[in-house]
């Protein structure tokens, strides 16, 4: 088995917590886009879906998946999600794929959140995956001034534009212990749109994709 194939075991595992006859939140990213495809084989049990990019808004529609806007939908009973790394508190840093304010709206949403991962996004300390963080670009010195007080290296993403028209700063070397804490202040930082540390609203369950098999994983 290699990754995609753990990647693909864990998006097929997902499709047992689509609620039928509802409306169900998609992430962005290579496992998202196995779910995707995966959810595509049971679009007439399911009313439609929101998405968490305009990548995989297109790829829904490709699907004939019908896509609401999320300000349309007052229950999400479910958000189906990847994510870079996690910790065992289901705390994760997201946002690789860029998509990371929009994932965090429709996670805020949802009732329940379900991270997709393949084992290798396990770990105990949140942070060697570098955080990203979408800011307003007139603010970009401003906040990267801020990170690095906070003990980061910001780097800017190269010709990246989210879909909300703003820039990502990814932030190497923190070692993330309050993860909780962390997101609390760089949101703080003005012209920060929001960051990829999802702590404050963690995943309710995790389906990891091991050599031996999808682990069920809950907070602990
Ligand atoms: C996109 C994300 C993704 O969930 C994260 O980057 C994981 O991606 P992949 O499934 O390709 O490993 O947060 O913004």
């Amino acid at each position: 088995m290699n990754q995609d194939e753990l990647k693909q075991a864990v998006a097929h595992a997902a499709l047992a917590y689509v609620v039928e006859d509802s409306i169900v939140g998609v992430g962005t990213g290579s496992t998202a886009r196995m779910f995707i495809k995966a959810l595509s084989g049971m679009k007439d049990r399911i009313t439609g879906a929101v998405a968490s990019s305009e990548d995989t808004r297109k790829r829904l529609e490709g699907h004939g998946i019908r896509v609401f806007d999320l300000n349309e939908v007052s229950e999400l009973p479910v958000y189906i999600d990847g994510a870079d790394e996690i910790n065992p508190g289901l705390h994760m840093i997201k946002g690789g794929g860029g998509a990371l304010t929009r994932e965090k709206i429709i996670a805020a949403v949802a009732k329940t959140f379900v991270c997709i991962a393949d084992e290798s996004k396990r770990v105990n300390v949140l942070g060697a995956f570098p955080l990203p963080i979408e800011v307003i670009p007139m603010a970009t010195a401003h906040v990267a001034r801020a990170m690095v007080d906070l003990g980061g290296s910001p780097v800017l993403r190269e010709g990246f534009r989210t879909d909300n028209g703003n820039l990502i700063l990814d932030v190497h070397g923190l070692q993330i212990v309050d993860p909780v804490g962390l997101e609390t202040r760089i949101n703080h930082i003005v012209g920060v749109v929001s960051n990829g540390l999802f702590a404050r609203r963690p995943a309710d369950i995790c389906l990891l994709g091991t050599y031996s098999g999808v682990q069920v994983l809950s907070a602990h």
